[in-house]
């Protein structure tokens, strides 16, 4: 597969099917992902891999935790800003919008929002779950390595047929997770991944997300030929 074939085809699958993938498809994954560069090649990246009865007990422990008492629950990390603004308000309102659409949600269903939401405890239902973690003695700079080993990840599961998730839903319920895997108090719960073969059939699977052009993202300076009309 093309790189670019592998990046392009990448989408989150939020539906998939149950057929397992084997532990060494999962290690060769994660030995290609570890490629990724970090500064300093200190490779702060940690990962724990949840599969059949250690999966599905992590998951029913936060999926009731979720359901009962999810005010208690709170993430060690900021992800998003605390008021959002234009135009990232904009583009995240259009990916939740265009995903409940495709789903059949009506934007005033609550019920059906919550029960698709509470769907990432499960890992979207894939026979795989990583979770991601980093170690808080680190800097903010070591999340961006992070953030290429996760991509990494994505993307040389699409080399191997599948497709995946990242999910920072996780990050809420490190406490639960705490409680069934060695993870150290320094550690801190980044995201999860869920990762598996895609249901073709979900409606959900066929919602692909939009990009921004180019121009609203890129200057060029002094490079000639640029697409970007805008750009001196
Ligand atoms: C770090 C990270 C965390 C994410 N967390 C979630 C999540 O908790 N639940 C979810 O359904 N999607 C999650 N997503 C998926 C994004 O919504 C998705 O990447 C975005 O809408 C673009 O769509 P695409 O991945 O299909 O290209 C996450 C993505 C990233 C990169």
């Amino acid at each position: 597969m093309h790189v670019d074939e592998a990046i392009r085809s990448r989408k989150s699958v939020r539906r998939f099917l149950s057929t397992p993938v084997p532990a060494a498809v999962v290690s060769h994954i994660l030995e290609v992902a570890a490629r990724a560069p970090s500064g300093n090649n200190v490779q702060p990246w940690r990962v724990y891999v949840l599969a059949g009865e250690a999966r599905e007990r992590l998951c029913a422990d936060i999926v009731k935790a979720a359901q009962e008492d999810p005010d208690r629950h709170q993430p060690e990390y900021a992800y998003y800003p605390t008021s959002w603004f234009d135009p990232y308000l904009d583009r995240r309102r259009r990916c939740g919008f265009g995903l409940y659409a495709t789903l059949g949600i009506a934007r005033d269903d609550q019920a059906a929002r919550e029960r698709q939401m509470l769907r990432n405890y499960t890992f979207f239902d894939a026979p795989v779950g990583l979770l991601v973690t980093l170690d808080r003695r680190l800097n903010t700079g070591s999340f961006m390595d992070v953030g290429m080993f996760i991509q990494n990840v994505m993307v040389a599961a699409r080399a191997q047929g599948l497709h995946t998730c990242a999910q920072a839903a996780f990050a809420w319920f490190h406490k639960v997770a705490r409680q069934h895997l060695p993870m150290g108090d320094n550690e801190i719960l980044l995201c999860g991944i869920a990762l598996g073969q895609e249901d073709l059939q979900a409606p959900e699977n066929a919602f692909i997300t939009e990009r921004a052009a180019l121009a609203e993202f890129v200057s060029f300076h002094g490079m000639e030929g640029c697409p970007d009309r805008s750009a001196r």
